[in-house]
């Protein structure tokens, strides 16, 4: 039990049923003015219920609350003021933390419900942009938070790997590519020639009538473009586990578009025999005026089948493999519609657990102002702005810690925790620009700052060198402690609002605000002073260092014991 559970327990019984449980603890809050309390509650909200000013009830509930549970209540204005027993409650905390460890802050309010996460699917034959990659990063933070709220996450690359783009990279290939070169660098060779295919194309339109053929006979299996594409297909993912290898991010599933091409007649025939779709001009749509959104192109006068298809097929697929609790696709802003059509289309097809299907958008990040891009001579690949920040963060190291034994497993860890803790500290929602040399920083609002603090913290732990005895109290009641105590309590309603709101933002700025009260007790407590309390502030320590390693963990940021 955190303190505002604490609290509105005590509360609740002298309400009159004027407010439920949940609805209380939200509105219990922290005063901006400590002096007056660790905790109040603003009783505004009981005025139409009891008919009477704000300020009275305030007053008649201070007498009716059992003052033996707390340090101090107090009624000032329309407040209730509570002051916490410090020496009981930080002994609760930290022994709960140092019990539970890194299950600290589970909560079971999944289940253990299946959640499909479609995340990063990148494009094969193309770079990974730094959309996916936020794509990714997002993605694995809201898989990992989900299972701490004990969800059963599972990670999905869409890849996308079907389309007449195919036909065209092929014929470029027969044309004008060299095995070797696409051998060494398989995408860039790929990008520069499905470049020239547009080039030439312009000048002999021919070419796009191959390509067109070339992706028929890929839609026929034709052995010998199969294989190509197969070739150009094993490639990509080869670089793209390069990416993923430095993010340390698994996937349970790499079913990408083409895994969908023999199941998507079912989902076209039953729109068609139901009645939801219609030919228009030779191609098949679904109107969907009704829902305010453009007609959903189901197949190209041609044939073809479309992006929207195949996520049709795949939701299908979804449901009946995984029958999900919710399905989750963390995909850019930009796809916003396209979602609200699956969902529409899904909805006539009396499928209600479309409502169970969530898109999670987020905005665009650039990189020094520009966005990565796959055309020529502005390519910034997403695998040498982390390799250039590991290598920044290789100098940091070399600089603060020229003794270090394992230094580039932390240069890794930092180099791309840095950029990782920058992409996830903004709300998912804003787009950000953003400078390596500001982010691969151990001062400021960074990830190196944070995993920099847990160092420091296991380092102070290792210093003291002794087992701590669990059985002792473990109470501190000072000013420092008390806020590092009252942010770790903290942990469980930050990790239930960034569940709920898919938004591991919450969980990143939590870790900060944690790292840096922790830092302001390090800097002004003398942690290994030897006197009667030295066992409890290391107690302190090793709960924070648990704390921090979760969230950060949360984040899908790595640490290490020293740096
Ligand atoms: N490959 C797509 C892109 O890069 C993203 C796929 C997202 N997932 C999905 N089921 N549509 O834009």
């Amino acid at each position: 039990m955190n303190q505002r559970e604490f609290i509105a327990e005590s509360i609740l019984p002298h309400l009159d049923g004027a407010l439920d449980r949940e609805t209380l603890i939200n509105l219990i809050e922290i005063p901006t003015n400590s002096e007056f309390g660790d905790f109040a509650f603003p009783v505004f909200v009981l005025a139409k219920h009891f008919k009477k000013s704000p300020n009275i009830i305030a007053e008649e509930l201070v007498k009716e609350l059992d003052h033996t549970k707390f340090d101090e209540i107090t009624a000032v204005g329309p407040y209730l003021n509570f002051k916490i027993d410090r020496a009981k409650f930080s002994d609760a905390v930290i022994h709960k933390v140092l019990e539970e460890g890194s299950d600290y802050g589970n909560v079971d309010l999944g289940k253990g419900g299946n959640v499909p996460i479609d995340m990063s699917s990148p494009n094969i034959a193309k770079p990974m942009s730094l959309g996916h990659l936020r794509s990714t990063v997002i993605g694995e933070s809201i898989a990992r938070i989900q299972e701490k709220i004990n969800y059963n996450p599972i990670r999905i690359n869409h890849l996308g790997d079907w389309g007449t783009q195919f036909g065209k990279l092929i014929v470029a290939y027969r044309e004008w590519g060299d095995p070797e070169l696409v051998a060494e660098n398989p995408i860039k060779e790929l990008v520069e020639l499905y470049v020239e295919f547009h080039i030439k194309a312009e000048l002999d339109p021919s070419l796009e009538i191959k390509a067109r053929e070339v992706f028929r006979q890929l839609e026929d299996h034709e052995p010998e473009v199969e294989r190509l594409w197969n070739w150009f297909k094993d490639e990509s993912i080869k670089e793209f586990e390069r990416v993923y290898d430095l993010l340390d991010i698994k996937f349970d599933y790499h079913t990408g578009e083409s895994f969908y091409n023999d199941k998507m007649d079912e989902v076209v025939d039953e729109l068609a025999e139901k009645g939801i779709s219609e030919v228009d001009d030779g191609a098949i749509i679904v109107n969907l005026d009704d829902e305010d959104l453009p007609p959903a192109l189901i197949k190209k006068s041609d044939g073809a089948s479309l992006y929207l298809t195949r996520d049709l097929a795949t939701a299908y697929y979804r449901k009946r493999t995984f029958d999900f609790t919710k399905s989750l696709y963390v995909v850019g802003n930009e796809q916003s519609n396209h979602f609200k059509q699956l969902k529409a289309v899904l909805k006539k097809l009396g499928r209600d657990w479309s409502d169970d299907m969530i898109h999670i958008p987020f905005g665009l990040i650039t990189f020094e102002g520009k966005k990565l891009s796959t055309r020529h001579g502005n390519t910034v690949l997403l695998e040498d702005v982390l390799q250039e920040s590991i290598n920044l963060a290789h100098d940091l190291i070399e600089e603060k810690n020229p003794n270090l034994e394992n230094k580039d497993e932390v240069a890794r860890k930092v180099g791309v925790g840095a950029v990782v803790y920058h992409d996830l500290k903004n709300d998912r929602m804003n787009s950000f620009d953003f400078k390596l040399e500001d982010i691969v920083q151990f001062e400021g609002d960074t990830g190196p700052y944070v995993q920099y603090t847990y160092s420091r913290a296991r380092s102070l732990i290792e210093k003291y060198g002794k087992e701590i005895n669990r059985e002792h109290m473990l109470s501190l009641t000072d000013d420092y402690s008390w806020q590092v105590i009252k942010a770790i309590q903290d942990y469980e309603r930050n990790i239930i609002r960034a569940a709920n709101e898919y938004e591991p933002s919450i969980i990143a700025k939590y870790v900060m605000e944690l790292a840096r009260t922790f830092n302001k007790y390090y800097g002004n407590v003398k942690i290994l002073e030897d006197n009667d309390e030295l066992e409890a502030r290391i107690a302190l320590v090793e709960a924070t260092s648990i704390v921090l390693k979760d969230a950060l963990r949360l984040l899908a940021i790595e640490t290490a014991e020293n740096m």
